[in-house]
C-alpha cells in the first residue's frame, strides 16, 4: 500500500495532470470533502478499477477540500468533522495515487475570484430551496476541480442525487471533456446512507434516522404494487418520516430522473428523495422507483 502524493497547491496540481496526460495517462477523479467513509471509498475503488481497464495503468486522483462556498451562513461549515491523516490512510488503501488537498480555502477562492457558475433550474427546488446559494458553490468548485484535473472520467454519488443531476447539466453545457460516472449509494445496516455528517448525530437521533430510508423503501414499495401518483408516495414518505419525533421534514419528493423536475405521475423514470434535520444535522437520502 503506498501512500499518495499529497499536492496542496492547485497549480502545483494541474501541472502534475497535464504532465501525466501528456505522457498518455488515464485520470480518473473523485472529488470530496472527506471524512472518509465507505461511500467515498467505493467511488475510489471504481476509480482505480476503470483507470487501469484494458491494462493500461491510469491515474486515479481525490480532492479533498471542505468548500466554503456551498455552505451558507449558519450551516455547518465549521462544525463539518475533518480528518486529513486518516483520510490520507483510507486514501492508500482504496489505491488513490494523488490527492489535492489545498490546505487553506483561498488556494481554491483566492481574493481575487469572481466567476461563478450557476445551473439553473436544476438547483432551484429541493437542497436549493433549503440552502441558498449552495449549488452555486458546488458547481463552481467542481468546475474548477474538473478544469485543473483534466480527467476522462469523474465520479459522483448516486446519494447527492440533485447535485449529480446538476453536475451532469453542467459538463454538458460547458462542454467539460469528461465523462460522469454515477455510484450506487452505500448504506449503513440499518438502511441510513453513509454521510460524514452521520458521525454528528447522538445516539438518540441515529437511531431515529433509519426513517429517512424506511421512508423510501415504502415509496418504492408503492410504486412497485403499482401506485403511479406520486402525491400518494409522497404522503407516505411524509408520514413515516412525521411520526419520527427526533425528525424535522424538509421535503419530500418524487422527480423525474431526467429532467430532475417534481412530477405527478410516475410514468417514467422517477427517483424518491428525501431531506430532515436530525437536531442542527441536516440529512438527505433517494431511491430510484421501481418502473411498472
Ligand atoms: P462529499 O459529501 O464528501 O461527497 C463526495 C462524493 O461522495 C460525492 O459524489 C457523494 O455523492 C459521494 N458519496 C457520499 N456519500 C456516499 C454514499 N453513502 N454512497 C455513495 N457515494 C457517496 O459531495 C461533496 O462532497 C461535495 O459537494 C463535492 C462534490 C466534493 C464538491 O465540494
Amino acid at each position: 500500500m503506498s501512500v499518495p502524493e499529497v499536492i496542496a497547491d492547485p497549480a502545483a496540481w494541474q501541472a502534475s495532470c497535464l504532465a501525466a496526460r501528456e505522457h498518455g495517462a488515464r485520470i480518473a477523479l473523485v472529488p470530496t470533502m472527506g471524512a472518509l467513509h465507505e461511500g467515498h471509498l467505493s467511488l475510489f475503488r471504481e476509480a482505480r478499477r476503470r483507470a487501469d481497464e484494458g491494462g493500461r495503468k491510469g491515474l486515479a486522483l481525490a480532492t479533498i477540500f471542505v468548500n466554503p462556498t456551498q455552505f451558507a451562513p449558519g450551516e455547518d461549515l465549521s462544525r463539518y468533522p475533518r480528518d486529513l491523516e486518516g483520510d490520507l490512510a483510507r486514501c492508500a488503501a482504496a489505491g488513490i495515487d494523488r490527492v489535492l488537498a489545498p490546505d487553506r480555502p483561498d488556494r481554491i477562492f483566492g481574493a481575487g475570484h469572481q466567476t461563478w457558475v450557476t445551473v439553473e433550474r436544476t438547483s432551484e427546488g429541493l437542497c436549493g430551496a433549503s440552502r441558498p446559494g449552495h449549488f452555486r458553490g458546488v458547481a463552481t468548485v467542481v468546475a474548477k476541480l474538473l478544469l485543473t484535473t483534466g480527467p476522462c472520467r469523474a465520479y459522483f454519488g448516486e446519494k447527492d442525487a440533485q447535485q449529480l443531476a446538476i453536475v451532469r447539466r453542467l459538463v454538458r453545457d460547458l462542454f467539460i471533456p469528461a465523462e460522469i460516472v454515477p455510484c450506487p449509494t452505500v448504506r449503513e445496516p440499518d438502511g441510513l446512507a453513509m454521510s460524514s455528517r452521520n458521525r454528528r448525530l447522538s445516539p438518540e437521533y441515529r437511531a431515529a434516522a433509519g426513517c429517512l430510508f424506511l421512508a423510501l423503501a415504502e415509496a418504492a414499495e408503492l410504486a412497485k404494487g403499482g401506485e403511479r401518483d406520486a402525491a400518494t408516495l409522497v404522503a407516505a414518505m411524509a408520514r413515516e418520516i412525521g411520526g419520527t419525533p427526533e425528525a424535522r421534514l424538509d421535503y419530500a419528493a418524487v422527480v423525474d430522473e431526467e429532467a430532475f423536475a417534481e412530477v405527478r405521475s410516475i410514468d417514467r423514470p422517477a427517483r424518491a428523495l428525501v431531506a430532515a434535520r436530525f437536531g442542527d444535522v441536516r440529512l438527505i437520502d433517494n431511491l430510484a422507483l421501481p418502473m411498472p
